[in-house]
């Protein structure tokens, strides 16, 4: 499966693993979206990672709104580790999503 060639893949063990300052630090270093895609409601191996990941990206959602960054910008979607093709697609439809957006104006912030 291809993934557009803008797109960075970054790794970690658990959706509850990703600190928020992630998040912030990517759209300030240029990035213009960021998808948070983890495990589905119940399938976390770490139990409560993913949910604890859900209240993060909707608390960083209401918070980067209020610094002008469209909600758009920042997601989180379940999918399993054999749903490659559900992947693929939903990073697709994320990129034309954005692209319409236009860039993040992060950069100029100072938060
Ligand atoms: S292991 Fe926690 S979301 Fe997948």
């Amino acid at each position: 499966m291809t993934q557009p060639g803008n797109v960075r893949l970054i790794r970690v063990n658990c959706t509850g693993m990703v600190d928020p300052k992630y998040v912030i630090k990517a759209l300030l270093a240029g990035a213009d979206a960021v998808l948070v895609s983890g495990c589905h409601p119940g399938d976390c191996h770490y139990i409560n990672g993913n949910y604890k990941a859900r209240r993060r990206v909707k608390l960083l959602q209401e918070i980067l709104s209020r610094f002008g960054i469209d909600k758009k910008r920042i997601k989180i979607t379940w999918i399993g580790a054999s749903e490659g093709n559900v992947f693929a697609e939903t990073i697709k439809a994320m990129v034309s999503e954005i692209k319409e957006l236009g860039p993040v104006e992060a950069r100029n912030l100072t938060i």
